[in-house]
């Protein structure tokens, strides 16, 4: 029995706060009273995620009995009408099962404002009243998190339009109610115009109020990889160019645009996901440990890595895009990315691009990190791989040297989650043969629990106002200044990515940017 139990109250002072921080550090924390109104409530992403989230959070009794939703839309629907419609989309799509006392509470919670435009002030005025409404009737207590899943161009008109309303407050103590912004990518498309986003957005909201997310971030085994890097002593010693030869992230996907045309046609895949994504696993593999958990130790290890990336001076040598062509994938046949619906027969659009970077620090200094994504690929996979040096092959020389001794650390973001860690092994017989085996760890066959979807995690952290999974405006502007100059370069070339086969692995150009150093991608 500890000696809490024996009312030390000191003792019991520690361990109510060991148990209160194992809490918050494991997300069981239901919010506090509040509303979220959510602008782009009908687009796909509402739809698919963010909505059956609200629900999944709900039913796991994450949400508050006060938690309302409102949605601003366009449609001329009433609060009946939305409710019906946001019931459709969860039992659609969400996680968990669907339950009609938990729908019937949060249902009863869910009111929609019809607006002309971005720009409607009296859509913001029925705004405010049905907020002061909700207050009265609900007890939100002037809490609300405003989620902004719009194109980037309505932002500022959003965010000054809630200004102008009195509806995005700045909490002046900790006592008062507050009022968050949460953002969704893409997040400007260079440099400068994310500057210029940041600036409008911070010029409404407090810095500490603006939620940009990046669902990468949300992902439970992208998560794991801080607990595996610094809870396990094994890989510390080894995180390092004494031993890692180079390291491969990849995201690939096996879908093609899927009528998303407005939003892909002039993004691609370098906008779409690497400048985000992709540079946040690289951050999370390369940075030092924290020395805590807060946001800003975090963020500040993460933009030290992003700030340290070398930017080669042969832009060409150290890329490749692609496009992919018509042809056969899973069986069926699928058309090319330049006849796809609603997009430019000549875009220059890449739906593949891949990266050669180098991090200039002196725990890197001579690793690359090379970087892959694409649409139409082999399979959908995202993955880490650590590639350490090979062993002196002093005792083992009869053996084939190509069948071993390249030890690897897979660490498998989605799907089958878990990591494997490739090494070398005795075949069982009289001779020596040696050939590389996996050791295996999958969260299906270690854990009972299923993880929550990326977007739960999210929401429930605005709500709660922990910022550590959002990336903060320095980190989104130093990711966008690594990939600003191969964009360019591309845009000024004006010429057609190299088209590849749906179903393979991408274009020869991005084999060719791995067989020059002599190394080869692996197959997923
Ligand atoms: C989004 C991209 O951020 O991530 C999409 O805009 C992509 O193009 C999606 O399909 C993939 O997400 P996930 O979680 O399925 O890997």
């Amino acid at each position: 029995m500890s000696s809490a139990a024996h009312g030390d109250p000191l003792a019991s002072a520690f361990a109510r706060q060991a148990q209160d921080q194992r809490t918050k550090r494991n997300g069981s924390r239901p919010a506090g009273d509040c509303a979220m109104v959510m602008f782009g409530v009908t687009g796909d992403l509402a739809r698919k995620k963010l909505l059956p989230a609200i629900y999944d959070l709900a039913n796991r009794g994450r949400l508050p009995e006060s938690f309302s939703l409102v949605g601003f839309g366009r449609r001329d629907w009433d609060d009946a009408e939305f409710a019906s419609q946001v019931k459709a989309h969860v039992q659609e799509r969400a996680r968990t099962d669907f339950d009609e006392e938990v729908w019937e509470k949060l249902a009863a919670g869910l009111r929609f404002i019809h607006a002309e435009g971005f720009d409607d002030d009296d859509a913001y005025r029925r705004l405010g009243q049905v907020l002061v409404d909700l207050q009265d009737e609900r007890g939100t207590g002037g809490n609300h998190a405003f989620y902004l899943s719009i194109p980037p161009n309505s932002f500022e008109t959003v965010c000054q339009k809630l200004s102008s309303h009195g509806l995005a407050r700045r909490a002046q103590s900790a006592a008062d109610s507050w009022s968050r912004v949460i953002i969704e990518k893409p997040f400007g498309h260079d440099e400068a115009s994310a500057h210029e986003l940041n600036h409008a957005v911070e010029r409404v909201f407090a810095s500490d109020d603006v939620f940009r997310i990046d669902h990468y971030l949300g992902k439970e085994t992208v998560q794991n990889l801080l607990a595996l890097r610094f809870a396990n002593r094994l890989f510390e010693p080894l995180w390092n160019n004494q031993h890692i030869d180079h390291v491969q992230i990849t995201m690939a996907e096996d879908i093609g645009i899927e009528g998303r045309a407005s939003y892909y046609d002039g993004v691609g895949a370098s906008r779409d996901v690497i400048q985000n994504h992709l540079l946040q696993l690289l951050a999370l593999t390369a940075m030092e440990e924290p020395i805590s958990f807060d946001a800003d130790h975090l963020r500040r290890e993460k933009e030290k890595v992003l700030e340290a990336v070398h930017v080669p001076e042969d832009l060409g040598a150290s890329s490749a895009r692609g496009q992919y062509a018509a042809g056969t994938q899973h069986g069926e046949e699928v058309p090319g990315f330049l006849q796809e619906e609603g997009f430019d027969p000549e875009s220059t659009t890449e739906t593949y691009a891949a990266f050669k970077l180098d991090i200039h620090t002196r725990r890197w200094a001579g690793v690359p990190f090379y970087l892959r994504s694409g649409k139409r690929l082999g399979k959908r996979v995202t993955e880490i791989v650590v590639l350490f040096k090979r062993a002196p092959n002093l005792l083992f020389t009869e053996a084939d040297e190509n069948q071993f001794g390249q030890n690897a650390l897979i660490i498998r973001i989605q799907p089958n989650e878990g990591a494997t860690l490739r090494l070398a092994s005795k075949v069982p017989g009289t001779g020596m043969d040696i050939r590389d085996v996996d050791m295996d760890f999958s969260y299906g066959r270690s854990f009972t629990e299923e993880s929550p979807e990326a977007y739960e995690r999210l929401i429930l952290d605005v709500l709660l106002g922990e910022p550590p999974l959002f990336p903060r405006h320095r980190e989104v502007e130093l990711s966008w200044r690594i990939l600003d100059p191969f964009i360019q370069r591309w845009e000024a070339m004006d010429t057609q990515p190299e088209p590849y086969s749906p179903g393979s692995w991408g274009p020869s150009s991005a084999h060719e940017l791995l067989s020059r150093d002599g190394r080869a991608w692996r197959v997923p």
